[in-house]
């Protein structure tokens, strides 16, 4: 459904690799409401992805972006404008990797060359984005950027390995830049932490799919889909939430707030 919830408004639209990522269905829910968007991502992931077909879809451009250099993000921001017409109103970025994750390096044995690049992209790229955005003045009045992270950067879980620090950093950096954007230029700065998801990305945690399994079992609501992370995050594009901003929203179906579920009391009493 459809509500023309943001008509009218320009953005970006970062992390959209194939159909299962989050950033995919957000860019589809956008278009639907009536945003208008420029997508990126790594050059090499766009070799390898199918963008192509959700840019045709969504009648937008593509610029390759690597969000760890900033060159590239001045490139892509002063294009947007261009190719839109304006200032931005909402910015999505919907970046994660671990290579320590990718190829199965235990949190106590990590290569810290890995650790090192995993951080760069995964969370310092959110305040390279930001500060790039700041400094040319990119963004219009109440404006929305929204990233998205995980509950393991406030409890442990075990497998999610250096991604946890990671997101830990996103969390902080939204609420420090979060502040400066708010007061020099009216702009709201959020994540959303969502629940386990099976992406790319969400595939890639080791035990992955116990780990959805347990959450589900877990979440009074069940876990949240990526396509309703996609509409949470129109939420917080849209003038409705105005005033939400320094926030970790949590969007994972009562999750984060439970101690045990039934269900998961009758299975360890089996
Ligand atoms: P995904 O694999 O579809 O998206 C990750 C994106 O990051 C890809 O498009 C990839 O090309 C991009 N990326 C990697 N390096 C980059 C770079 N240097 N520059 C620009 N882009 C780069 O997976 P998903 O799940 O949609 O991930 C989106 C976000 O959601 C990530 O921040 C992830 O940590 C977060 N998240 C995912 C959950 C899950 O279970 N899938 C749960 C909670 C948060």
């Amino acid at each position: 459904m459809s509500y023309n919830l943001l008509k009218g408004k320009r953005g970006i639209i970062f992390g959209a690799l194939d159909e299962n990522s989050i950033a995919w269905k957000t860019a589809e829910r956008a278009h639907e409401e009536g945003a208008e968007f420029v997508l990126t991502n790594a050059p090499v992931a766009l070799r390898m992805g199918t963008i192509n077909t959700l840019a045709e879809k969504t009648n937008s451009q593509v610029i390759p972006a690597d969000a760890t250099n900033v060159e590239d993000l001045e490139n892509l921001i002063e294009k947007a404008q261009e190719i839109l017409g304006g200032k931005l109103d909402f910015v999505l970025h919907s970046i994660g990797m671990s290579i320590n994750v990718r190829k199965g390096k235990h949190y106590t044995d990590q290569n810290y060359d890995w650790t090192h690049k995993g951080l760069d992209v995964s969370a310092m790229s959110f305040h390279k984005l930001m500060q790039t955005l700041y400094k040319k003045d990119a963004m219009n009045e109440w404006g929305s950027i929204v990233a998205l992270t995980y509950m393991a950067a406030q409890r442990v879980f075990p497998d999610y390995n250096d991604m946890a620090d990671n997101k830990a950093y996103l969390e902080s950096v939204a609420r420090s830049f979060g502040y400066f954007f708010g007061k020099d230029k009216k702009v709201r700065v959020n994540t959303i932490s969502q629940s386990p998801t099976p992406t790319s990305a969400g595939q890639g945690v080791k035990g992955f799919t116990g780990f959805m399994n347990y959450a589900e079992k877990m979440s009074p609501l069940g876990n949240a889909t990526a396509l309703e992370c996609a509409d949470y995050t129109l939420t917080l594009f849209s003038d409705l939430t105005k005033k939400v901003t320094l926030q970790n929203l949590f969007h994972d179906g009562g999750f984060s707030n439970m101690g045990v579920s039934q269900e998961l009391m009758e299975a360890m009493e089996e």
